[in-house]
């Protein structure tokens, strides 16, 4: 019998997601006649705008026809994607990201799972706590999460982000080689303000640590004063790469498109110390693991950006955020603490009486319908919290509403 990646066995539990889902499926087995509301999983309903369906219609003929039809594409993403992407996404905010620092993929969780491959199997790794699972449980099996105590992996530094510290992860005091940071955050909504961001692109040039910068989130940002990428802070490039989705932004969950933003400067080194460009290891790797993301749905990326497209997505966004502010102003009336839900389409709310997150969950579900994600799937930190999610229909977010309030 052939031998198991003993990391990947080491798993514990499953996906959160997955558990979630069995929870669910369990609760409408017997109670058939009652509509479930999703306010779990962060993923969107609204379909996608007209701008996007008509390029992608477009990229369809041009595969209809042996003039225009596309096969392989570049591993990277085409010239028109990456091009749209510096050009809207960068040089309009003041940042200079060349087309080739670009990587377009299939999916930033894709994208941030297999990052972690560029680096040596011992480097230390910190992430917030609570965290999107993909960056700890990528790293877990690639075997360097250390062992799984129960709750926690031992080789992993996670910084608690409480209510004390508003929710943001701060600077570990032990030296770590790579950090995620998710901004505006999943789970908890919240976003750094661009001194905590300087602090952090700072404390990586100190230390000689690398930033992974999951900016997913960053079309929610509603203040001003917030950055949307971490390379509007001096010195990110020699520090930082960044994880960027039309998932959320777009619509795009089902679709799949994304890409990750590797500056030139950013370098590793070998076993006796000499320098690698990070950009040339990540092409390496998307040459020899990716066929590239298909050529319609590049299309349909590149039509987001265009002036209709913009627009129709600047709608479907403010709608997500008027949900959540709705989803907020519901629960703090209803006497909970919460967060999130201004700079982001997630809203972090505190049990009542410090109820344990998955057992809210179940007396939720089994209450009023409505699915949570629980905080503690995130997290030690994130036990007696939800996550409640912006990305449902305004009237099926109004009805969970109602629904809770009478909870
Ligand atoms: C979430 O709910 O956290 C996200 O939908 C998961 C993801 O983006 O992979």
């Amino acid at each position: 019998m052939v031998r198991a990646n003993d990391s990947l066995l080491g798993l514990p539990g499953g996906y959160l997601f997955a558990e979630v889902a069995r929870r669910v499926r369990r609760y409408t087995s017997s109670h058939a006649a009652r509509k479930v509301i999703s306010l779990g999983i962060g993923d969107v309903t609204h379909p996608l705008v007209p701008a996007v369906v008509a390029a992608m219609h477009k990229a369809a003929e041009d595969m209809s026809r042996a003039d225009t039809f596309h096969g392989y594409g570049p591993a990277g993403g085409y010239a028109f994607l990456r091009e749209a992407i510096c050009s809207h996404d960068y040089a309009a905010r003041g940042m200079d990201i060349a087309p080739d620092e670009i990587f377009v993929s299939a999916g930033a969780k894709e994208d941030v799972s297999q990052f972690q491959s560029l680096f040596d199997r011992n480097c230390t790794v910190a992430v917030a706590d609570p965290v999107y699972p993909v960056y700890v449980e990528a790293n877990a099996m690639a075997g360097r999460a250390g062992l799984w105590n129960g709750s926690q992996w031992d080789r992993i530094v996670y910084l608690p982000c409480t209510a004390a510290n508003g929710f943001m992860p701060e600077p570990p005091s032990v030296h770590v080689d790579l950090i995620y940071l998710c901004c505006p955050n999943n789970p908890t909504g919240t976003a750094m303000s661009r001194d905590a961001l300087k602090e952090w692109v700072d404390y990586a040039h100190r230390t000689g640590a690398i930033i992974l910068y999951d900016s997913a989130y960053e079309a929610f940002i509603s203040d001003p004063a917030i950055p949307h990428s971490i390379f509007e802070i001096d010195g990110a490039r020699e520090v930082a790469a960044e994880f960027r989705s039309f998932s959320k932004t777009a619509g795009f969950t089902g679709v799949r498109c994304a890409y990750t933003v590797v500056p030139r400067e950013l370098s590793v080194t070998d076993e006796n110390g000499n320098p690698f460009p990070l950009n040339q290891l990540w092409k390496r790797h998307q040459d020899a693991c990716f066929n590239g993301c298909s050529y319609p749905a590049q299309r349909a990326a590149e039509a987001a950006y265009s002036a209709s497209g913009s627009l129709q997505l600047r709608g479907v966004i403010n709608g997500y955020l008027a949900n959540a502010a709705m989803i907020l102003d519901a629960f703090r009336s209803m006497g909970y603490t919460a967060v999130g839900g201004v700079n982001a389409p997630y809203v972090w709310v505190e049990t009542p009486n410090k109820m344990p997150s998955w057992d809210f969950f179940d007396l939720m579900l089994d209450k009023t319908g409505v699915v949570c994600t629980p905080g503690a799937g995130f997290g030690l930190c994130g036990e007696g919290f939800i996550r409640l999610t912006a990305f449902g229909t305004h009237d099926e977010t109004k009805e969970a509403l109602a629904r809770l309030a009478e909870l």
